[in-house]
């Protein structure tokens, strides 16, 4: 039990102490310019073949990050046949050899962090602190994984019986899982899908999103080195409509890890539901219309700081990321003002330079869907606050971050996923009004409280629907066995991802009743 108690999460890299950022930013920076190449791995071997697609910079689109091939039907049909062949192999492996693989897996990505976390950064766009946390994240999911499938395998009853029979409950691996992931944690939900199937014995199709293929092919080439079999680990770069779709449809998967949007979560749920074959499994981590309350009790200041970092840190492409501050109106004036003061401060452009605080998003398609939802709700509502962009962010997918007020939550009809915060004042006697309309989206990821009465964050808490509830901080970062992270009703299906709950949806229970 002793190594139960004693895991930790893995260490970070302080940014703001000087012996400890220049070896790092020289570190990362010797990356920039590196032409990674990529593509579908079956069975061990990386297939040049399909589609070449040229990956490039969020934050600069004439900048080249590498290029990847792109799967088509053949390679699909190889990895599925595959994993399909190498499933009873690996369940029967003990879980002692998976859970070190994993465990093998995770120091080697702290060994190749700079190129992990200049991957994140120049693929992704995402910030150096991000890019820092995505490769923690990924670490700590391969630990708290190993520790707990140890654990859920050890299970074996004895259970009540009559005397001379013996009555046992064990688990093993279900058989293939498609394990589907979003480009906003290229590495981390990437990995935490793939090692959670894996270390319970399944063997895995892993499809990336098509923007961030490369650190997931990084990846992949680390879990080979650390001892995953190459059976049971299949790369499938491409697209969703093509290779997604073609693994829902296939009876030999028997399960979808997926984390995205609602509307594809509800697709390959029509889709596992209407082939014919056994009833298939779905883990599915979606959107949210994330709300924080905050009362006349608040603290303005740590308000403030906590809407900024909840709203705009990695430019709001977070599914936990704060979408609508209801905001008391007693003290409203006083919260805006500083808000405006805040994002005043904000300092946006390209993520290398560790002093940018927003950095841009994905890719234009989703920087105009942003800019158009900007441009309608404004003529509805009062743009409360913008960040100052600089000149020299035209060459990216940049979207300002702006602060907007509206009359209530729902006059958003989906969820927009950047740096995007809207306002609501409410009054302090429709506190349950604010409650049912926050339900009434349906949604149910995370939820803000600042009030610093206990009996009003306990009386909130208990009644919004969500997964993940914050009192009195920022709303995003979950940890990896500190907060275990995911939600309700159109947010997901849970079971929450570094939770202890989380492998029991990767496994199948049996019996096993023994009269010798
Ligand atoms: N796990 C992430 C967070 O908590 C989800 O986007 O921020």
């Amino acid at each position: 039990t002793q190594i139960f108690i004693n895991r930790q999460n893995s260490e970070g890299v302080n940014l703001h102490i000087e012996s400890m950022l220049q070896p790092f930013m020289n570190a990362v920076t010797g990356f920039v310019g590196k032409q990674w190449q990529g593509g579908p791995v079956v069975n061990g071997k990386t297939l040049n073949q399909g589609e070449l697609v040229k990956v490039l910079c969020p934050q600069d689109h004439t900048q080249q990050v590498g290029s990847i091939y792109f799967a088509d039907g053949k390679a699909t049909e190889l990895a599925i046949t595959t994993a399909h062949q190498a499933f009873p192999e690996w369940n029967r492996t003990p879980v002692e050899t998976r859970a070190e693989a994993l465990e093998k897996f995770a120091d080697l990505m702290e060994e190749h962090k700079h190129e992990l976390i200049a991957l994140c950064t120049l693929e992704a766009g995402k910030l150096l602190q991000d890019g820092i946390d995505e490769v923690r994240e990924a670490v700590d999911f391969c630990r708290y994984y190993a520790i707990e499938a140890r654990k859920l395998h050890a299970y074996h009853g004895p259970l009540a019986g009559p005397t001379g029979e013996l009555n046992e409950l064990f688990v093993q691996g279900r058989g293939v899982f498609a394990c589907i992931s979003p480009w906003n944690f290229p590495l981390a939900i990437f990995t935490g899908q793939v090692v959670a199937a894996l270390v319970t014995g399944n063997t895995v199709i892993a499809k990336p999103a098509e923007q961030t293929s490369l650190v997931a092919f990084r990846a992949v080439q680390l879990m080979l080195q650390a001892g995953i079999p190459a059976g049971a680990i299949q790369l499938l770069p491409g697209r969703g409509a093509e290779v997604g779709s073609k693994l829902s449809s296939d009876e030999r998967v028997t399960g979808v890890c997926f984390t995205g949007s609602t509307d594809t979560a509800k697709a390959i749920n029509r889709a596992l539901a209407g082939r014919d074959g056994a009833i298939a499994t779905l883990i599915a981590e979606t959107g949210g219309q994330n709300a924080m309350i905050v009362d006349s009790t608040a603290l303005p200041e740590q308000v403030v700081k906590d809407a900024v970092q909840s709203a705009f840190m990695s430019a709001g492409q977070r599914c936990s990321a704060l979408r609508v501050m209801y905001v008391q109106e007693d003290v409203a004036e006083r919260i805006l003002e500083l808000l405006k003061g805040a994002m005043n401060e904000l300092s946006v452009g390209n993520p290398i330079h560790y002093k940018t605080d927003v950095g841009p998003v994905i890719d234009s398609r989703a920087q105009s869907g942003l800019n158009d939802h900007i441009a309608t709700i404004s003529q509805s509502g009062k743009v409360l606050a913008t960040a100052n962009m600089p000149a020299d962010t035209g060459k990216g997918s940049f979207v300002c971050p702006t602060a907007i007020e509206i009359g209530s939550i729902n006059e958003l009809h989906k969820e927009h996923f950047g740096p995007i915060l809207h306002v609501v004042r409410y009054k302090a006697d429709d506190l349950d009004k604010v409650i049912s309309d926050i339900n009434g989206t349906g949604f149910g990821l995370t939820l803000g409280v600042h009030t610093r009465n206990e009996s009003k964050a306990a009386y909130i808490a208990d009644r919004v629907n969500v997964g993940n509830v914050y009192i009195n901080r920022n709303q995003i970062g979950a940890v990896v066995g500190v907060q275990p992270f995911g939600g309700q009703g159109l947010s997901g299906t849970g079971p929450k991802a570094g939770g202890p709950h989380y492998l029991t949806r990767f496994v199948t229970e049996k019996t096993r009743t023994n009269n010798i």
